[in-house]
């Protein structure tokens, strides 16, 4: 029998170093979770390209960790292939949302791009994942607070709307 094809989610923010390695953990683990690790392709990229090659930053990392995510990423920036590769190119902030649109080359690359903070339900004064790198504590434990509630809704959508199922 062959294989499903998979779906492709490729997670966005500035950097590639807090946000998006962040939400690519927490997503991996609930497709994990639901036993669909054969069913998706997940991964994250920056729209700027300051952090080529390194690792989630310390702070996100260590913020992380206790609740179970090990964050390995190397950071990488976005590139033309990611717009055909991808099934969907989510951005944590509006200007994410805007480079990603403009770097589309069509229509469709365009309607590939969606927004983090549309999937936020539990905190009704975010409606985006707010760049932590020039906060303190709370700003690395607001992201993923703000990621696990936004995950969890974005994946029931991907799978109501793809039909996935095991
Ligand atoms: P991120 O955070 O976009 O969530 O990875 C940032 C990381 C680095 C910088 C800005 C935001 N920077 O300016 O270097």
């Amino acid at each position: 029998m062959t294989e499903p094809l998979k779906y492709n989610i490729l997670f966005v923010c500035l950097g590639n170093i807090c946000r998006s390695p962040a939400a690519q953990a927490v997503m991996q683990r609930m497709v994990d979770e639901r036993g669909l690790t054969d069913r998706f392709y997940i991964d994250s990229a920056g729209t700027g390209g300051y952090h080529i090659g390194d690792l989630p930053d310390k702070r996100m990392r260590v913020h992380a960790r206790p609740r179970g995510y090990e964050l390995t990423h190397r950071a990488r920036r976005v590139q033309s292939s990611d717009f055909e590769d991808f099934d969907l190119i989510v951005g944590m902030d509006a200007a994410n949302v805007d480079d990603l649109r403009y770097k589309a080359a069509t229509i469709e690359q365009q309607d590939k791009v969606v927004m983090m903070g549309d999937y936020i339900r539990q905190f009704p004064h975010y409606d985006y994942v707010p760049d932590p790198y020039y906060e303190g504590s709370e700003g690395f434990e607001l992201v993923l607070d703000l990621l696990e509630d936004a995950c969890g809704n974005l994946l029931d959508r991907i799978i109501e709307q793809n039909n996935i199922a095991r």
